[in-house]
């Protein structure tokens, strides 16, 4: 892992680093709360096949490091722990069932947005170095996270319906 960036696949190791940290962290440890938490079934039905997803993303991760020569490592999200934290000091106050439901559908929706948000413009880097199975790689976990936000989206937009015509 570089100690500096002098160059774009430094910047594609540096984000790998950062990603890794982020599926380890969602896989162990936010994924498997929310999943607990939640009481809509097919909110927690969606939470459950991402957690598997998301472990098979911190694999196709490490995969991409052994592509470029690189020992997979980890290192701390400020983004992802800002999220966590937001969603944490958020939570503590909210006082009915159905509104911490929606408020951890749009806390699901915001992760996504990171993730999608990352691997883009890892692919970018990763296609400009002509590194395709790297790009293959990173394809797969941009296709779930895109298909989960797409999910959590729906979500939220029926319970925000249920909760006003109730
Ligand atoms: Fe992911
Ligand atoms: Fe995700």
């Amino acid at each position: 892992v570089p100690s500096t960036i002098a160059e774009p696949r430094d910047l594609l190791v540096t984000a790998l680093t950062e990603m890794l940290y982020v599926e380890q962290k969602l896989a162990d440890e936010v994924l498997p709360e929310l999943r607990d938490q939640i009481k809509t079934p097919e909110f927690k039905e969606g939470v459950k096949h991402h957690l598997e997803e998301t472990k098979r993303h911190a694999e196709n991760l490490e995969r991409a490091f052994q592509i470029l020569g690189e020992t997979p490592k980890a290192d701390k999200s400020h983004s992802l722990d800002g999220l966590v934290a937001q969603r944490e000091k958020v939570i503590k106050r909210i006082e009915s069932d159905d509104l911490r439901e929606l408020f951890n559908a749009s806390a699901a929706a915001k992760t996504e947005h990171l993730e999608i948000a990352a691997y883009e413009s890892m692919i970018n880097t990763a296609e400009t170095l002509g590194q395709s199975e790297l790009v293959d790689l990173l394809e797969e976990n941009l296709a779930d996270e895109k298909d989960t936000l797409k999910e959590v989206e729906k979500v939220a937009k029926k319970l925000s319906k249920e909760k006003t015509t109730a």
